[in-house]
């Protein structure tokens, strides 16, 4: 499976002799289907022109930090927000002082300081460089912090020594590189996905909504994925600037009953629902046809409750694995498990909202967030981390999670029955 497929992999060139074999690296990144952006410092421009590593990734090489029109085009910002993965190959020793030290001094420096995706090195230097305690200190400082290091090989050097420092061969470091988006098994399943919030329509210019910015949702949709699940995610309405791969079935909905709608529809071919929507728990009764117009000081809006999608789902499709969030300001651990309980569900992630999650850095819209997760039985606290590593630590124990259901006979797929769902009847507590 090409795991590296439709990922976006900043490759950062150091001055090393070894940079030459960057364009290796770039021309198997390409056969894996990934999108590259090179980025040189100074160093590796003395080795390799830029024109080479732009003609091999098919997009402008970027160099400098302070330029206009790269700046213009495609910030050092937007870079960093581009990456998926940043991977420095090779990585010299001078590059990895200075990364231990945090410099912004260049474009790759500052693109590694403002990013949060996995950072990975392959070293390649003199076997002594390599072998010399400042080096050595630096090293485990980087993979303390957790940068990854790949390599170095051993082997003869192009100075003639031989010893630890050369650069790992291309064909390696792509595999090394796929590791990183490993999650868990999911392969030859299913997994059903809502996220972002619903908006409910009081008239044709004014709807009720909340905070959400569907990352999370996203970020979860993109981890099953890569765990090589077939993903259906049903989004209400989010910045167009959150996307995922082509691969991933998109519906794009605006409110609740319409987001209840597709999920009913797909659920039947899912094995996995991930409810990572945040569901407007209430609708105008009655949308109006014309723009309300002000008349008194006060006015009364009358909703009714929405459908609870999750339990619905689960209730209508008992086979499947389900996984509920709930954003909570208070009690976390007791409305969690309460939420596991009353919608029957296997699996809730629950994390902070509002003034609770400052402390977390994970408020809506953030890229950071930290998850509880709860099911019978059993609890795992994820820590503060980007929405893009929680998603793939949540879908890798989902994954596990999902085979003890089936291996124990919890779960019973054998019960993917049509005839089942019509006998379901909503109770008065989910038909809200
Ligand atoms: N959910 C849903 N349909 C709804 C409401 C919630 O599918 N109408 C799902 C959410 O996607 C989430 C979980 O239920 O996975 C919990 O959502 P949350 O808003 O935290 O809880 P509620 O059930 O709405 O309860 P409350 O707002 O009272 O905390």
């Amino acid at each position: 499976m090409k795991r590296l497929a439709n990922k976006r992999v900043l490759l950062g060139v150091t001055g090393s002799i070894a940079a030459y074999k960057a364009g290796e690296i770039i021309r198997r990144l390409r056969e894996q289907n990934a999108d590259v952006r090179v980025v040189m410092t100074q160093g590796a421009t003395e080795f390799v022109t830029p024109l080479t590593f732009q003609a091999l990734s098919g997009n402008p090489v970027h160099q400098h930090l302070l330029d206009n029109d790269a700046e213009a085009a495609m910030g050092h910002i937007e870079l960093a927000r581009w990456a998926d993965v940043i991977l420095v190959a090779p990585a010299s020793a001078d590059f990895i002082s200075r990364l231990c030290l945090g410099r912004a001094n260049d474009l790759l420096g500052a693109l590694c300081l403002a990013s949060n995706v996995p950072l990975a090195l392959a070293p390649a230097m003199n076997q002594q460089m390599w072998k010399d305690p400042a080096t050595q200190t630096n090293v485990q400082t980087l993979r303390s912090r957790g940068v990854l290091l790949f390599g170095p090989d051993s082997g003869e050097q192009a100075c003639g020594d031989v010893g630890e420092g050369r650069l790992l061969a291309p064909h390696i470091l792509i595999e090394s590189l796929s590791e990183v988006f490993k999650t868990g098994s999911l392969s030859g399943r299913t997994v059903l996905v809502t996220a972002g919030p619903t908006q409910e329509a009081i008239d044709p210019v004014r709807f009720l909504s909340n905070h959400s910015s569907g990352k999370m949702g996203y970020a979860v949709a993109t981890a099953a994925m890569e765990a090589g699940a077939e993903v259906i995610l049903i989004s209400g309405p989010v910045d167009n600037s959150l996307s995922v791969a082509h691969n991933i079935k998109t519906i794009h909905v605006t409110s609740a009953e319409q987001m209840m709608q597709q999920a009913q529809a797909f659920a039947q071919k899912a094995d996995i629902f991930i409810a990572a929507a945040a569901v407007a728990d209430y609708r105008p009764v009655a949308e109006h046809n014309e723009k309300i117009k002000k008349s008194a000081q006060t006015m009364m809006l009358q909703l009714q409750r929405n459908p609870d999608i999750l339990a619905t789902i689960k209730r209508e499709n008992p086979w499947l694995y389900a996984v509920g969030f709930a954003a909570e300001t208070e009690q976390l651990e007791q409305h969690a498990r309460g939420k596991l309980q009353d919608k029957g569900v296997d699996m809730i992630a629950a994390n902070w909202v509002g003034k609770a999650a400052a402390e977390t850095n994970g408020t809506f819209g953030s890229d950071n967030n930290a998850l509880k997760l709860f099911w019978q039985g059993g609890e795992l606290e994820l820590g503060v981390m980007s929405k893009t590593r929680l998603a793939r630590e949540l879908v890798g124990m989902i994954a596990a999670q999902f085979d003890n259901a089936i291996e124990s006979g919890r779960l019973k797929p054998e019960q993917r029955n049509i005839e089942n769902i019509v006998q379901f009847k909503s109770s008065s507590k989910d038909n809200k």
